[in-house]
């Protein structure tokens, strides 16, 4: 059991070959932690790290006759504000008489295999109950009778835990929860340089860093969704540490909607961390017997820097997040005609879209926006989500759908489920289905408006649309689009004391829906998106196994987007397409050589008029298809590391290897036009020192260690001579013999 209980010293010790977690029932029966970081040989006691001290200013517990237990000095596993430690808390509970003072203390506890799903959210996954161990603790506060279960999970073979807390009234009088954070850290350090990935539409997933100071640092979301502007995750890696060595600390949390990250720096160098639904606009009334649920908090423990960091949420994510059909399976190289015709198609054009991509060996045509009711701009259709007037497709989607097949590929379709236009029959029939505040101006962004998911009847109604037209045509992939942020937010269907609650159920109703169509669908391969990565989190994960990385489709914004979200997300996760130059976002004009190298590392596309293509570009494309069907699985199952780094340099560089480390495929890209640079060292990295690789096919034999050592010489000359801007190689590596180890 990687979970131990020292009954004497009241200690838990979660461990396993990579991590230690170890937290005490203090002599207040509340939780400390002790540690937290690589694995430490177990003893019987760990108490001397409990931290006490008397100083005149500090306030102490009221079971301390020496006036030595503060708990502002301790390390505390879920905090409260007000009862000696004045940091920002972990939860907050306001009472009847008006008070939020509480005072939670240890009852028991359950150590078992395994791990419980979390009802109505994402949340990693065991297949089987060797694969964790979990532990909860269930503390009750007897004033108010209200019970908390702090849950942790570890995992076997990998330095993760995940966390929840579930609070149950157990009272006869309703609370209110104010802040219900899925997890709190004290660190007894602050040492640290905080990393988080921050971005917008068209820049999503930028890599930011800061040191942490004295005082708060954070990164948030009240946008009704995870959004673009700040991934729900953030790292704390030591000041020293790099992409290849050092300590880090992730956090990701495991959740769609508003959320909060935090980083306090208080006055003894300690350095808390909460992570969970963001608490200022959140409130939730708590009736007698009712419970709440907090959403899951992933940590992440690497000592061998962010890369390690990386590839562990990597194969939690990809393993134990993602689920069914299309977890393990290739994903099929699809052309999505967005970027060619936006919304003014004829089924003749996608249809020729189709033959020309059968030709290249594309196996997937997905009809992206503009198919449904009287869809043909922004302004109208969102929410009628059947084929109005036959103009655009005389026989329906069912009749496109089969006549793509019979051109031997698979359908997609695009839908928008959680939107409406003014414009629309479902408007029109239903204009107080809008989340809006009565009496107020209704925010429009992009025409449209977001359904009020915290309604069964408004889910209800969506989801009997979108089952007709999944249930009648061949559809075999679905693209979930979500396009604007919730504005004045209110359901007209809750009493006023429940409004805090609507963020969040809006939330549960997402999922509650894609729960039912994957549930009824489970061979359909869904693929977040929301207007590219603006909902691109670990909640959705758990629903579409892959997400649209960002509607900025140039190679070179690319590479540093799809950089900065491989910190936390798996390749196979990863959407990223190859698109028509010049690029429609930014204008700029790259190789098609590049953009098919860049768009490899992801779940790999193109989003263009293939009929445009030249002879040579449709027979660089075919290549490029076959070449990426060849290596899926390594792109997609390989570990992969980051090395040189485009928000610094000119140059970017990632490579994936294969678990045996026999095979790899290299990365490598020039972020602008360079004259006489000279060559460049590029320094493997992940490869078996004692294996002889061959580079290219042949080209040239050399031994792990050389390639890591000595590095991979990369000539630029060729495109300095013919002028190509933004050039890239991609390298190939095959062991073909293990050397003789004397
Ligand atoms: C935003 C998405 O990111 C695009 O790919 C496309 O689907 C449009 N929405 C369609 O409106």
């Amino acid at each position: 059991m990687p979970i131990l209980f020292h009954e004497n010293a009241r200690e838990f010790h979660l461990y396993n070959d990579q991590i230690s977690y170890i937290m005490q029932i203090m002599k207040n029966d509340q939780i400390a932690n002790l540690y937290y970081g690589s694995c430490i040989r177990d003893r019987e006691n760990f108490s001397y790290l409990v931290r006490t001290k008397y100083c005149s200013e500090a306030a102490y517990t009221s079971v301390d006759e020496d006036h030595k237990l503060s708990l502002q000095y301790i390390q505390q596993e879920y905090p409260s504000y007000g009862t000696s430690d004045f940091r920002y808390p972990a939860y907050c509970i306001k009472q009847n008489n008006g008070s939020s003072i509480t005072n939670f203390t240890y009852k028991s506890h359950e150590i078992f295999p395994g791990k419980k799903k979390l009802p109505g959210l994402p949340a990693t996954y065991v297949e089987s109950e060797e694969e964790a161990t979990t532990l909860e603790i269930r503390l009750v506060d007897d004033l108010i009778n209200t019970e908390l279960v702090l849950s942790y999970t570890i995992f076997e073979g990998l330095p993760v835990i995940a966390r929840n807390v579930r609070f149950i009234n157990l009272g006869v009088a309703a609370i209110c929860l104010e802040r219900v954070m899925s997890a709190c850290v004290d660190l007894p350090e602050d040492d640290f340089t905080m990393v988080h990935l921050v971005g917008a539409w068209g820049r999503e997933h930028y890599v930011k860093e800061r040191e942490l100071g004295e005082g708060i640092q954070g990164i948030y979301s009240m946008r009704g969704s995870s959004s673009a502007e700040h991934n729900p995750f953030i790292a704390l890696r030591r000041n020293n540490t790099t992409q290849f060595s050092g300590e880090v600390y992730g956090f990701s949390l495991v959740y769609s909607g508003n959320h909060l990250e935090q980083v306090e720096v208080d006055h003894n160098n300690m350095t808390r961390v909460i992570i969970g639904i963001h608490p200022d606009t959140f409130q939730w009334e708590l009736t007698a017997g009712a419970m709440f649920q907090t959403p899951e908090a992933v940590m992440v423990y690497s000592d061998k820097g962010i890369n390690g960091m990386s590839q562990t949420f990597h194969q939690l994510f990809r393993n134990r997040l993602v689920r069914g059909y299309w977890r393990d399976k290739a994903r099929p190289v699809l052309v999505n005609n967005w970027e060619a015709t936006q919304t003014a198609f004829t089924e003749e054009k996608i249809l020729q879209l189709a033959a020309k991509a059968k030709e290249l060996g594309i196996e997937m045509l997905v009809l992206d926006d503009g198919w449904f009711g009287d869809r043909d701009g922004e302004e109208a259709g969102l929410g009628d989500w059947y084929v109005k007037n036959n103009k655009k497709l005389p026989d329906g989607i069912e009749g496109l759908a089969d006549k793509i097949e019979r051109i031997g590929l698979k359908f997609g379709l695009w839908f928008e489920p959680e939107m409406v236009n003014k414009d629309s029959d479902l408007y029109r029939q239903h204009p107080d289905w809008i989340i809006h505040t009565p009496g107020r101006f209704q925010s429009p962004s992009r025409f449209q408006h977001v359904l009020d998911f915290s309604r069964k009847e408004v889910i209800d109604y969506i989801y009997d649309l979108m089952d007709k037209c999944l249930s009648k045509a061949k559809i075999s992939y679905v693209k979930w689009d979500m396009n604007r942020y919730i504005t004045e937010c209110y359901s007209v269907t809750q009493l006023p004391e429940q409004q805090g609650k609507i963020f969040h159920q809006y939330v549960l109703g997402v999922y509650d829906l894609y729960e039912r169509l994957i549930s009824k669908y489970p061979t359909i391969l869904f693929e977040s998106c929301s207007s590219g990565g603006a909902r691109f989190d670990p909640g959705m994960l758990y629903y579409a196994p892959q997400a649209w990385a960002s509607d900025n489709s140039d190679a070179i914004d690319r590479i540093k987007i799809q950089y900065g979200t491989s910190y936390v997300y798996p390749l196979s996760s990863i959407g990223a397409h190859v698109s028509h130059v010049p690029n429609l976002q930014n204008g700029r004009t790259t190789p098609l050589s590049t953009r098919g190298n860049v768009a490899f590392f992801g779940a790999f596309g193109y989003e263009m008029d293939l009929g445009e293509l030249s002879e040579d570009d449709s027979k660089q494309v075919k290549e490029q298809v076959e070449f990426y069907k060849k290596y899926v699985k390594l792109f997609h199952k390989g570990t992969f590391y980051r090395m040189d780094n485009p928000f610094s340099k000119d140059v970017a560089s990632w490579m994936v290897i294969s678990e045996d480390r026999n095979e790899a495929l290299v990365g490598y890209y020039r972020l602008n036009l360079s004259v006489n640079c000279g060559w460049k060292y590029l320094k493997l990295t992940g490869l078996d020192p004692d294996k002889l690789y061959s580079v290219n096919q042949g080209s040239q034999l050399s031994y792990g260690d050389e390639l890591m050592k000595i590095g991979i010489m990369i000539d630029e000359f060729e495109w300095e001579m013919q002028n190509i801007e933004y050039g890239s190689k991609i390298v190939h590596l095959l062991c073909v013999e293990n050397k003789e180890v004397s």
